[in-house]
């Protein structure tokens, strides 16, 4: 039998909730296999802080990274508790789990599955990716602030943007169209933003000339907003920074039937760390404990998972079910367990 070792990081808010049935859909898609899931719970965000004091320790990101590939809820509290002010979440741990561990791809699959309900009165196919970098850019925290609180306070925040860094991410984006629809688009605002922009259109075009196949397009991210409304499915590929594609896939989330659907993968493409998998929301304060959020993008990024782990099988029936249960989706609400029951009960059948 494989064994796959996997750290679960249910976080906090609805994220405990979506990865409860994230997980019962896991077992459900290995079940009868010889594919072993040895779990690994790890209690962290920010109930952990407010009773430990602790983020993530070395400890914790020393046995997070001897897994083979993590799944993640969601992480960070009521925006603006004051009580979380010091600790900052979603810097300490989600964005030091994708540092420390390489995430330098953030892929955001966005699909528009027949019979959902979008708000787009004609929204055509949409079948997309966001190849989102994920360890550079304005998120990289180089940045500072003097005289603060004074009437001359001075914050600046630096986006990083590295040969290296963005070839690696551009190749990866590149070598996807080849294996899709073969079109690429570059989202950035090289009219504005002229030297992190720069480096972006330069290696793009570069990159560009090793694959004449794939049709290389450039849009501001301003007019790429106006795009994913208007005529989403001109997209195949979109190759970003890491603070564009954030915007970004919330919006195709949106236009795609709702953030509750919308799955996401943190990459390290080498192999050299675990992947992390996790919905692209948040941790939604406002609807939490009440069984009301959508376990979709969790479950769908548990699909991803088991296809970066090879097992595309087991993903293609996890892709499979939830494909069914969407199209039998009616208008009756359903808890967030009754949704993955029946996902899980699809794989069962
Ligand atoms: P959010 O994504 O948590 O919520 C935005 C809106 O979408 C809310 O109205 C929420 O109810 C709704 N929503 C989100 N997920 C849903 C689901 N599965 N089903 C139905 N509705 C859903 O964004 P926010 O309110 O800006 O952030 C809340 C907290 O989560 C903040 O602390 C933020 O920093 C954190 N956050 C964490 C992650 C992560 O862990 N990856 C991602 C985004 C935000
Ligand atoms: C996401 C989130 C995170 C991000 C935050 C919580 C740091 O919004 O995963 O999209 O900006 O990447
Ligand atoms: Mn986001």
């Amino acid at each position: 039998s494989r064994v796959v070792k996997l750290a679960v990081i249910p976080g906090d808010g609805i994220g405990p909730e979506v990865v409860a049935e994230a997980e019962k859909v896991l077992d459900a898609a290995v079940a009868g296999t010889d594919v072993v899931i040895d779990k690994t719970r790890f209690s962290l965000g920010a109930a952990r802080y407010l009773e430990t004091g602790d983020t993530l320790t070395d400890e914790d990101l020393r046995a997070i990274a001897d897994h083979d590939a993590i799944l993640l809820g969601a992480v960070g509290g009521v925006p603006g508790d004051p009580r979380l002010r010091d600790a900052n979440i979603e810097r300490g741990l989600l964005l030091k789990l994708r540092f420390e561990l390489d995430h330098y791809v953030n892929l955001r699959p966005s699909k528009l599955y027949p019979s959902v309900p979008g708000p787009l009165a004609e929204p055509g196919e949409i079948d997309f990716v966001v190849v989102r970098e994920g360890t550079e850019g304005p998120y990289v925290g180089n940045g500072g602030s003097i005289r603060r609180g004074t009437p001359h306070e001075v914050a600046n925040e630096t986006s990083v943007n590295t040969a290296f860094g963005v070839e690696r991410v551009v190749r990866y984006a590149f070598d996807l169209a080849e294996r899709r629809r073969q079109k690429l688009t570059l989202v950035h605002k090289t009219n504005v933003l002229v030297h992190a922009g720069g480096i972006w259109k330069r290696i793009v075009d570069e990159v560009a000339a090793e694959h004449p196949d794939v049709a290389v397009d450039y849009l501001h991210v301003d007019a790429a907003t106006i795009f994913l409304v208007t005529n989403p499915g001109r997209f195949d590929v979109i190759v970003t920074d890491n603070l564009f594609g954030d915007i970004l896939t919330d919006l195709a989330g949106a236009v795609t039937g709702g953030i509750g659907l919308a799955a996401s993968g943190n990459i390290n493409p080498d192999g050299a760390f675990p992947s992390m998998f996790e919905p692209v929301h948040g941790s939604a304060p406002d609807i939490a404990g009440q069984q009301k959020a959508d376990p979709t993008a969790a479950i769908l990024s548990v699909s991803l998972l088991l296809d970066h782990l090879g097992l595309t099988e087991a993903a293609r029936r996890v892709t499979h079910a939830v494909e069914a249960d969407i199209a039998d989706r009616s208008s009756e609400p359903r808890t967030t367990t009754q949704i993955g029951d029946a996902i899980a009960a699809r794989l069962q059948a």
